[in-house]
């Protein structure tokens, strides 16, 4: 993943940014299928050099040091502040989601695919297992920020970032809590993560670099969450799950905001080739978290070949055009980093390409309610 700027001058294809020719390959995608290790650890290196600094003026970057104070004040007790008594009944959310087509491919031609012979039953199974899946991918993705702002405390070079990392942190810690309590006590515990998503975290960790991890995390990562969470929690009749997400979510923006304070005073001192290694990191991302939404390992669960549900996702347009607003946190925060136009803004192109460059003139999070807020969730009301 790091190249050295040297190297930037020269024109990398998309074969050999992300292995292959075309950003939409299912073959390509379905070869990555996620796997838990037996132990059930997975070992990352860590290449970054940790950072002490020995300016300790609080308050030196006033915006950072204003979203650390918000921060103290917004926190929240997973354990006691969500109704964790309310009967979950899964099926009958499934059932309903199943009624309204939430899958989106009954109009899609199924001959000849093992689907063709799903009843109400196999669907409303899919259905459970889209849920739970959906939601671990969540967890293991509030496990890899968990991880990735311990980093940040240890890699940035500025007092003011490492304070606010830290409150992070114990919100990241907050949110794979909860997730990983829905998963347990009301689901049927989770699945492993998605290859492509596993991929995309190694990379952020490995790299030397201490702002990639912001960027890989706080902007793309996070961005796509923050926007999966309001999707999620605007569909969902499940009042437990609307109000954890409605909690993450009040957390999640501080994040982005986080990214994009910090990152805007560190890219106005890099080089156009220093860029353009950002934007390459930032397409790659975005592909690969594309990727995970095929969710090849829902597909093996069911018993689905990999031919047919190939033929189902090519035919569901309806589904691509929701998944593409999942990049409408994405693009804009990039454009208010100068990431979309810097260079020649090949960005800007390959956005394009992915079909999400619509979106670059939506609002960005660091003028998001919830990440001005200053008080917590319970206190502001939210359900
Ligand atoms: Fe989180
Ligand atoms: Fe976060």
């Amino acid at each position: 993943m790091t190249i050295a700027p040297d190297q930037n001058e020269e024109m990398r294809s998309n074969l050999d940014l992300i292995g292959r020719t075309d950003t939409v390959d299912y073959e390509a995608i379905f070869s990555l299928v996620g796997v838990e290790e037996a132990d059930g650890i997975h070992e990352v290196d860590n290449n970054c050099k940790t950072a002490f600094t020995w300016d300790y003026q609080k308050g030196a970057r006033p915006a950072l040091d204003k979203l650390y104070e918000k921060s103290k004040k917004a926190q929240w007790n997973g354990q006691t502040d969500l109704p964790w008594a309310t009967d979950v009944d899964v099926e009958k959310l499934a059932t309903d989601a199943y009624n309204e087509d939430q899958a989106g491919f009954f109009n899609a031609d199924l001959s000849g695919t093992v689907v063709e012979k799903w009843g109400q039953k196999e669907w409303i199974q899919f259905g459970m297992e889209n849920q739970r899946w959906s939601l671990s991918q969540f967890m293991h993705g509030e496990q890899g920020a968990l991880i990735c702002t311990a980093k940040i405390v240890e890699t940035v070079p500025w007092i003011d970032a490492k304070y606010y990392a830290a409150q992070q942190v114990a919100d990241e810690a907050r949110h794979v809590e909860v997730f990983s309590k829905y998963l347990n006590e009301k689901l049927d515990g989770h699945y492993q993560m998605n290859g492509h998503l596993g991929l995309l975290l190694d990379d952020i960790i490995n790299d030397s670099n201490w702002d990639m991890t912001y960027l890989g995390m706080q902007v793309m990562v996070e961005g796509l969450a923050l926007a999966a969470f309001g999707f999620t929690h605007q569909m969902t009749k499940e009042p437990l799950l609307k109000q954890l997400l409605r909690y993450v979510m009040a957390d999640e923006a501080r994040h982005v905001a986080f990214g994009i304070l910090s990152l805007q005073e560190y890219y106005a001192g890099l080089s156009a080739a220093e860029l353009r290694t950002r934007q390459e990191f930032a397409f790659e991302a975005a592909v690969r978290m594309n990727d995970r939404l095929a969710s090849q390992e829902v597909w093996e669960r069911m018993g689905v070949p990999q031919k047919d549900a190939i033929k189902l996702l090519t035919q569901a347009t309806d589904r691509k055009d929701f998944q593409v607003l999942l990049f409408s946190k994405i693009v804009p925060n990039c454009k208010k980093l100068g990431l979309l136009d810097a260079g020649d803004g090949w960005l800007r192109k390959k956005f394009t390409d992915l079909g999400a460059i619509a979106f670059e003139d939506w609002q960005d999070t660091t003028l998001d309610e919830d990440a001005l807020a200053d008080s917590s969730p319970m206190e502001r009301g939210l359900i």
